[in-house]
């Protein structure tokens, strides 16, 4: 079987790690595209001199010519600008428009077969900018958010119950902002609620909430706490990571569970928008949106997450995108 052609657009902090997860798991050979001459043949000569020492052999090349990615079977972008300290994700809708629609077009013409993961902020209106621009079946185009937004609560879930992250289950659905909905009521460590268990641990129902909210509250916010922390430029590791498990379950059709950024036509009540939702990847893309009921405070959330989507998405079309 001919090896995946995989390319990365934009060869800055994320598809730097992009390129050297991709290698490391020999995933596909991987053509890494930036507008800055020199970085991405920088970045792609430093990862494969590691190639003996890694023990993986897989081509990867850097370039400043969209021709390059000829063929791709799958493209993940990460090009536009992160968010500085005290930037909020809508901060950088116009200047990443501008830059999501030129990559569009570039796909388009170099790409058009590939299956696309946008992890560009402010993912939701990105995603929908490529598609529009792309005009590629929405399958094809999925944005990355809610892998690691579902990540990171499971993180802090696994360092309040002591238990280890790789038994917990959380999901976040949603935009990929503030107003993004962590799932508390089907958190659970190995198919026991955790809500259950925090009550165990406390022996008090309201502590239990309480430490659930802060929980829930620091999912939502932490972007923000790693680009604090940073000072310069954003999360990078775990966007990568989280795109990667995407990619994964595209190249080796794994039908994977996996709360992605897809458009919906009616699911969840949503009809023409990209949103957060359980979606079963494999070798189409997103190959079915998962629909369980909702209560009614979820629904609420949902709804408050879905109209800042709309708000940002005709935002964008105010600006002329
Ligand atoms: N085409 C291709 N690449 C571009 C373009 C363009 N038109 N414009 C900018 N870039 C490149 C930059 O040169 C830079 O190398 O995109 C890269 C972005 O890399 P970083 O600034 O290091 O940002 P990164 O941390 O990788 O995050 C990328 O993902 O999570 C989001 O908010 C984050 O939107 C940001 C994106």
């Amino acid at each position: 079987m001919a090896r995946k052609k995989i390319a990365l657009i934009g060869g800055g902090q994320i598809g730097g790690v992009l390129a050297q997860l991709i290698a490391i798991r020999q995933l596909g050979d991987v053509v890494l595209f930036d507008i800055v001459e020199g970085l991405p043949q920088g970045k792609s000569l430093d990862i494969v001199e590691a190639s003996r020492v890694d023990g993986f052999d897989v081509s990867i090349k850097g370039t400043n010519d969209y021709k390059d990615l000829d063929g791709s079977d799958l493209v993940i972008i990460t090009a536009g600008l992160p968010r500085k300290p005290g930037m909020s994700r809508d901060d950088l809708l116009t200047v990443n428009a501008k830059i999501m629609k030129s990559v569009a077009e570039n796909v388009k013409q170099y790409a058009e077969n590939a299956i696309v993961i946008v992890i560009s902020n402010p993912l939701d209106a990105m995603v929908t900018l490529f598609q529009k621009v792309s005009g590629f079946p929405s399958h094809r185009v999925i944005g990355q958010a809610g892998v690691l937004d579902s990540s990171r609560f499971a993180t802090f879930i696994s360092w309040e119950l002591g238990v280890s992250v790789k038994d917990v289950n959380a999901m976040v659905l949603g935009g990929h902002g503030d107003t993004m909905v962590p799932i508390v009521r089907y958190a659970n460590v190995n198919g026991i609620p955790v809500m259950e268990l925090l009550e165990r641990k406390y022996k008090d129902a309201a502590k239990a909430k309480e430490v659930m909210a802060a929980m829930v509250k620091r999912t939502k916010m932490a972007g923000g706490e790693v680009v604090e922390l940073l000072k310069t430029g954003s999360a990078f590791y775990s966007p990568a990571s989280s795109a990667i498990a995407m990619a994964e379950a595209i190249l080796y059709d794994e039908k994977r569970i996996m709360p992605t950024c897809a458009f919906l036509q009616g699911e969840f009540g949503v009809n023409g928008y990209y949103v957060g939702v359980p979606t079963i990847l494999g070798a189409k893309g997103v190959e079915n949106v998962i629909e369980f009921s909702l209560d009614d405070e979820e629904q609420a959330a949902l709804d408050n997450s879905v109209n800042a989507v709309k708000g940002l998405v005709a935002d964008m079309e105010r600006l002329g995108f």
